[in-house]
């Protein structure tokens, strides 16, 4: 009988049995001891429906949530405490595995940031129309006469199955309450592969500007969702295309465009970065690799130049780039440690594996890449890979080509060599105790040109040669063998 159903809708059939968790029960055995309404709602039902399990748990009572998450707590023995949010008129409880948050119905908007208490009491319904989209306004009851019963005022169900985000009331309404919102539609988008409603849509790029009085965290965070998705181009070209990114990310905006002169055109490098960013996502679920493929040409608009005769070039494009990522982290409020650094590093190599493929690939470049990049050198590799994008395969399969050459290299310097996260042979104690000389400018010189050497297969990566080099080096500088 169910054969030819969705799987959403079969999810939405015998909900009673699909509420396993022990939690749902006593939450339901309190909320009748209580007399109130309780519900499951949100975010947890959207994902059952869609076969996405989640650990968080909203549960709005008719009531005080705040009381029955007490009740609650009670019930399940003295171990279990209730986190209250009195601002938020909240109250949150871990049980085994789950995050349970407790809210009552409100008639007001559901507004995370707010400082103001939150007082006005709603119904069900009221509660369900100041919520987002359909899809998370559905809601199950915990109640006797109905336990198990879907309630979706909005034809939340349908919009699942015509893959649809709208909003419950009218769009200017719901972004105008909040307009985070408008982020939220984009990510859902892109998470699950739906279309906004036009109406919406237009509503977002009209109300665009709005996103000013949201915190440049929640923005940040929602964007890190949009990038961690499958194919998170949908979600930047519905940024863009509704003016949002404009706002919250405008160096981005300034890649897009093609310039022509003397009948020569660049490629346009929005475009490009989204296609790179779309093709290292199928090899990584790595955010800040992802970050690193969203920056490597950040800085190509700021060193474009037309040379005559020869066309558009963007030298120093990564060097630019890798010194515009702190800045650009700090504004989107991303963290400002390791992470940061990592993507700073991968900008300004990210041309180096490429510029090896296209020419002879010697083992003393390789060997110096393999030693700047250390450890992300793989990654590196992953990034410049996905790099490679242009309409003629023919080229594509070329670089690609040359690139397999690059990774044997690669691998094998490395059997070789072993230069990742390697140190030269000779540290700067050696050094002065060889001359018997104190820490200074000339221990930084010859270091320096030992490793430049062993790098540039000059001399061996080995004690005594380098030993021999080192004395070279200092007689040039006039110190004596001590
Ligand atoms: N909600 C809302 N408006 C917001 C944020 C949340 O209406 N700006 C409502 C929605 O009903 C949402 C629920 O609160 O489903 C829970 O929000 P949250 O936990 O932030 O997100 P989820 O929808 O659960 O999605 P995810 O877990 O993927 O963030």
């Amino acid at each position: 009988m169910q054969a030819g159903l969705s799987t959403t809708i079969k999810n939405a059939l015998q909900l009673e049995t699909k509420l396993t968790h022990p939690s749902f029960k006593i939450i339901a055995e309190c909320a009748a001891e209580m007399n109130v309404e309780a519900y499951v709602i949100g975010g947890w039902v959207r994902d059952l429906l869609l076969n996405r399990p989640s650990k968080d748990i909203d549960i709005v009572a008719v009531g005080s949530g705040i009381e029955l998450a007490e009740s609650v707590a009670r019930k399940l023995g003295d171990q279990y405490h209730v986190h209250v949010y009195k601002n938020f008129g909240t109250a949150q409880l871990v049980y085994e595995d789950y995050n349970i948050e407790f809210v009552g119905a409100r008639k007001e908007s559901y507004r995370q940031e707010s400082r103001k208490p939150i007082v006005e009491n709603g119904t069900l319904e009221d509660d369900q129309n100041r919520r987002d989209f359909t899809i998370n306004a559905l809601a199950i009851s915990l109640n006797k006469n109905d336990y198990g019963r879907l309630l979706d005022p909005f034809n939340g169900l349908k919009d699942m199955e015509n893959k649809i985000i709208r909003t419950p009331l009218d769009p200017d309404i719901t972004y105008s309450d909040d307009p985070l919102r408008m982020m939220r539609a984009i990510r859902f988008a892109t998470q699950l592969n739906y279309t906004i409603e036009e109406k919406s849509l237009d509503s977002i790029a009209k109300n665009k500007e709005r996103i000013k009085i949201i915190s440049k965290e929640r923005i940040s965070d929602e964007l890190n969702k949009i990038i961690l998705a499958q194919v998170p181009s949908i979600g930047f070209k519905l940024l863009f295309d509704t003016g949002l990114l404009h706002y919250i990310f405008p160096q981005m905006v300034l890649l897009y465009g093609v310039e022509t002169k003397n009948g020569k055109s660049h490629k346009d490098n929005f475009y490009h970065t989204l296609e790179v960013l779309d093709n290292i996502c199928k090899t990584t679920d790595d955010l800040w690799l992802r970050w690193a493929a969203i920056l490597h040409d950040i800085a190509k608009p700021q060193t474009k130049r037309f040379e005559p005769g020869h066309g558009w070039t963007f030298h120093g494009h990564e060097d630019k780039g890798a010194r515009m990522v702190p800045q650009l982290f700090t504004e989107l409020k991303l963290p400002l440690n390791e992470k940061m650094k990592y993507v700073q590093k991968l900008v300004l190599l990210h041309l180096r594996p490429i510029v090896l493929a296209k020419s002879e690939v010697t083992d003393s470049a390789v060997r110096r890449l393999l030693f700047e990049a250390g450890n992300d050198i793989d990654d590196l590799m992953k990034l410049c890979q996905a790099d490679i994008t242009s309409k003629n395969e023919y080229k594509v399969q070329k670089y690609l080509k040359n690139f397999e050459l690059v990774r044997q290299k690669l691998k094998e310097v490395e059997d070789k060599d072993n230069i990742r996260n390697w140190q030269p042979p000779i540290d700067g104690e050696t050094i002065m105790k060889a001359f018997n000389i104190t820490a200074g400018r000339e221990v930084g010189i010859i270091k320096n040109a030992i490793r430049e050497a062993i790098l540039d297969g000059i001399i061996a990566n080995e004690y005594s040669e380098a030993y021999q080099f080192m004395l070279k080096e200092g007689k040039k500088l006039g110190l004596k063998q001590s």
